[in-house]
């Protein structure tokens, strides 16, 4: 295991305690400040015609996991129908993502797809998207089967994500494309058991380029989600060397992060979408950016100081 994966580790092991949790409530909030686009629809819709006008299109997620009832899910559900609202009010350009389990995918499958498909089935009335967020292995399945699910419906303006890091992957890509779903492309971002998931950040690479490629080469429309320039530039390179139109993908990255590259990949004629989170729920988000990369730890205990 090399230093960043032990970080890495060790991160996701010390937000899951309860004692870091309630000290980072009662003083981190100016810190995660700086992933988070605000508190509330106003100002996150704000934040959204700010980046459209530098070219940026946005994904905006209402914050929330972890819930424990049904209500809060039905609460949830909500939200998000107002979202959707003030994105076709206002006129942005922006689309939305969620979590499953959010909208009750721990607790109760079939209520769960209600929440969802009232979702969905609003965005497609108003011409919009949404993106069922991949989360930890237990909700794998039922997130890839709730997603094929709405498809069956006709509800095809819902696509999901894959891991790279999980073996399973290149098997559900396929599944996926020959559906026809929409799919965001990451490495992975929970700690997941080797049993089921790659350690090896070069064995995730070698994963995630070949499920990029396998969407490249047949100029199905994806978006891949990264920050790693080695990604990046892969993309880049290969798209250019085989004519492939900058058109049948996108890139995706964190609010927050590298906002002056995604400026650049804007004006370089790239699609660049920025995964725009708000709301008061920010605790799980925010640990797992921090788990990400040793620099984001950094560029919050410095912007602490600001
Ligand atoms: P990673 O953190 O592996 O860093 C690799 C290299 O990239 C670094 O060494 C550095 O060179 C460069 N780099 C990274 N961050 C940088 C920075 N801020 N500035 C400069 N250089 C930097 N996961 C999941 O499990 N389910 C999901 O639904 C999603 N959704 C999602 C949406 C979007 C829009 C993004 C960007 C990511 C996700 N993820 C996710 C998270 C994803 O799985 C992954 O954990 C993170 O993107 C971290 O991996 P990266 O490839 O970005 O770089």
């Amino acid at each position: 295991m090399d230093g960043t994966e032990l970080y890495r580790k060790m991160m996701l092991t010390v937000s899951g305690s309860k004692l870091v949790e309630r000290m980072t409530l009662k003083y981190g909030k100016k810190m995660a400040r700086k992933f988070i686009a605000g508190d509330t629809l106003t100002e996150a819709l704000e934040e959204t015609r700010r980046l459209n006008q530098l070219g940026i299109m946005v994904t905006l997620d209402h914050l929330g996991e972890g819930i424990t009832s049904l209500d809060e899910a039905k609460g949830y559900k909500e939200q998000y129908l107002k979202l959707l609202e003030g994105i076709d009010e206002h006129k942005v350009n922006a689309n939305v993502s969620l979590k499953p389990t959010q909208m009750g995918m721990a607790l109760e499958r079939e209520a769960c797809y209600e929440n969802v498909r009232a979702v969905a089935a609003r965005a497609k009335e108003l011409g919009n998207f949404v993106r069922l967020d991949m989360e930890d292995s237990p909700f794998t399945q039922a997130t890839i089967d709730m997603t094929l699910r709405l498809h069956a419906e006709g509800l095809n303006n819902v696509g999901t994500v894959l891991q790279a890091y999980l073996f399973r992957t290149a098997e559900d890509v396929k599944t996926m494309m020959k559906a026809g779903v929409n799919l965001r492309l990451v490495k992975g971002a929970y700690k997941e058991p080797a049993a089921i998931a790659s350690q090896r950040m070069s064995e995730i690479m070698d994963s995630y380029k070949k499920i990029i490629k396998r969407h490249l080469d047949r100029e199905i429309y994806t978006a891949i989600a990264s920050h790693d320039d080695r990604i990046i530039n892969w993309v880049k390179e290969y798209s250019t060397r085989h004519g492939i139109s900058k058109d049948i993908f996108e890139f995706q990255m964190l609010y927050g992060l590298r906002m002056n590259d995604q400026a650049e990949l804007a004006r370089q004629g790239y699609r660049i979408r920025c995964y725009t989170p708000y709301g008061t729920m920010w605790y799980p988000y925010y640990t797992r950016r921090l788990a990400e990369k040793p620099s984001n730890l950094m560029m919050v205990l410095k912007n602490m100081f600001k």
